[in-house]
């Protein structure tokens, strides 16, 4: 029997947008379940706490270790762990991670980066049950050096649209793309049945994802489609130095602060 929070995301196409955030720990988990539909535990991690230069360095115990904080905050929305570079080399290898990182994090579902060149791998793990979140557009995990929008040759708009319904035939329950030309985002978007989720993919997706951290102003990142909704690194910075200035002046602690 599929999952209902699964369900009610694929019933959304055509009706309501997506609402989709990263979290890699507890406490921005709790704050963003109540207003999401799906929580990604993202390889994003890799990059926005660990400073690596590409998501591939980031390892699978490493990103069990925060879904298992995100799991605490979560209660709503349905949580998806990406699946790190190297954990899905083979269908075997695929299942046996995928089967661990359920057991360990009580995620819902995993994310795979790849079309055709993993359908193998993604039918083997919808058929042993494991709901599987496609991942098209720019693959940060097969990605060297500058990322490039997606969708401006012929042919990869062929290839992309093709992976999208390969994957939809496959049975993920809704398909990321990631910096995709928004004509082409438009055609995925109405040719596929289930969700299309953007990331610098045009309105005309399903829904949307960003990373928490950028949206909060926590990263300086420049990325074109990055809005800054808050910049959460200045209240943090007013709230330390008031802190300092009161710890120098001895205004803290008080009566009310000390046993
Ligand atoms: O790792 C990640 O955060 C992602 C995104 C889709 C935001 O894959």
């Amino acid at each position: 029997m599929m999952n209902k929070k699964i369900k009610d995301i694929i019933a959304k196409k055509n009706k309501s947008k997506i609402v989709s955030l990263t979290a890699y720990s507890k406490n921005i988990a709790q704050i963003i379940d109540k207003y999401v539909d799906m929580t990604l535990v993202g390889d994003s991690v890799a990059s926005v706490l660990y400073n690596y230069n590409t998501t591939r360095k980031i390892s699978l115990d490493t990103m069990i270790e925060h879904a298992k904080s995100v799991r605490m905050g979560v209660h709503n929305s349905l949580m998806v762990f990406d699946m790190p570079y190297n954990t899905y080399k083979d269908k075997k290898n695929a299942l046996l991670n995928a089967k661990k990182i359920i057991k360990k994090t009580k995620s819902d579902a995993v994310k795979l980066e790849g079309g055709s060149k993993i359908k193998d791998i993604v039918k083997h793990l919808i058929k042993n049950k494991i709901p599987v979140l496609g991942h098209l557009g720019i693959m940060p995990q097969s990605v060297r050096g500058k990322f490039k929008s997606k969708g401006k040759t012929d042919s990869e708009r062929t290839k992309i649209l093709k992976d999208a319904k390969v994957l939809e035939k496959l049975g993920v329950f809704a398909i990321v793309l990631e910096c995709i030309e928004k004509s082409l985002a438009k055609k995925i978007t109405n040719e596929v049945k289930v969700p299309t989720i953007g990331i610098g993919s045009s309105v005309y997706c399903d829904g949307q994802i960003l990373v928490t951290d950028d949206l909060i102003g926590l990263t300086n990142s420049k990325i074109k489609f990055v809005k800054k909704y808050i910049n959460i690194s200045g209240n943090i910075a007013t709230a330390v130095k008031k802190f300092k200035q009161e710890v120098k002046l001895k205004k803290y602690p008080t009566k009310k602060y000390s046993y």
